[in-house]
């Protein structure tokens, strides 16, 4: 599971385990830009739509015996509760990954100068992240934290160590 803010660089470590696992990387924004993309109107509940629907992908692919990395803000304690029971349910080894970046001026910089593939969904402001920075849940569950400011390949290199544990 790879959690943190908007724009914190989750996707990033998401791909680059992705890409060294040989693994399945399930993005929950993809999902519910998808259902934008259909017409179903943002006022319903597309966010914790695209969360089951990524846990229901991944339960397929943990009762296939594959891994699968996940790639949600993960903020609300539900939403980390969904993957520990999905992990108690399958059998399966959980590990939480929380991507933040350490440095304000980094951040803002790269909030506003990203491009995502993501059609249809739109970036947040600064201000917006801020908000939720100081709301976000403390976090309960045992974690590495990555800081997106060192680069990448160091972070992989950390994250693929605390894997494999
Ligand atoms: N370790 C890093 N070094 C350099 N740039 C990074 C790093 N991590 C993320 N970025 C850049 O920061 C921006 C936000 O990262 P992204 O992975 O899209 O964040 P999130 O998925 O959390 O919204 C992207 O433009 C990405 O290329
Ligand atoms: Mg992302």
């Amino acid at each position: 599971m790879i959690a943190g803010l908007p724009a914190s660089g989750k996707s990033t470590v998401a791909d680059d385990l992705g890409r060294a696992l040989n693994c399945a990387v399930l993005g929950v924004d993809q999902v519910e830009a998808a259902m934008w993309r259909a017409g179903v109107s943002p006022a319903q509940p597309t966010h914790h739509a695209a969360y089951l629907a990524v846990e229901a992908l991944a339960a397929e692919q943990l009762m296939l015996g594959h891994d699968v990395i996940v790639d949600a803000v993960n903020g609300p304690e539900e939403a980390r509760a969904q993957w520990r029971d999905l992990a108690a349910r399958q059998a399966a080894g959980l590990r939480f990954v929380e991507v933040q970046c350490g440095d304000d001026e980094v951040y803002r910089g790269r909030l506003a100068h990203r491009t995502r593939h993501i059609e249809g969904m739109p970036e947040p402001t600064w201000e917006g992240v801020l908000r939720r920075r100081a709301t976000f849940p403390p976090w309960t569950d045992e974690r590495l934290v990555i800081d997106s400011v060192h680069g990448r390949d160091e972070n992989l290199q950390t994250a693929l160590r605390y894997l494999r544990q």
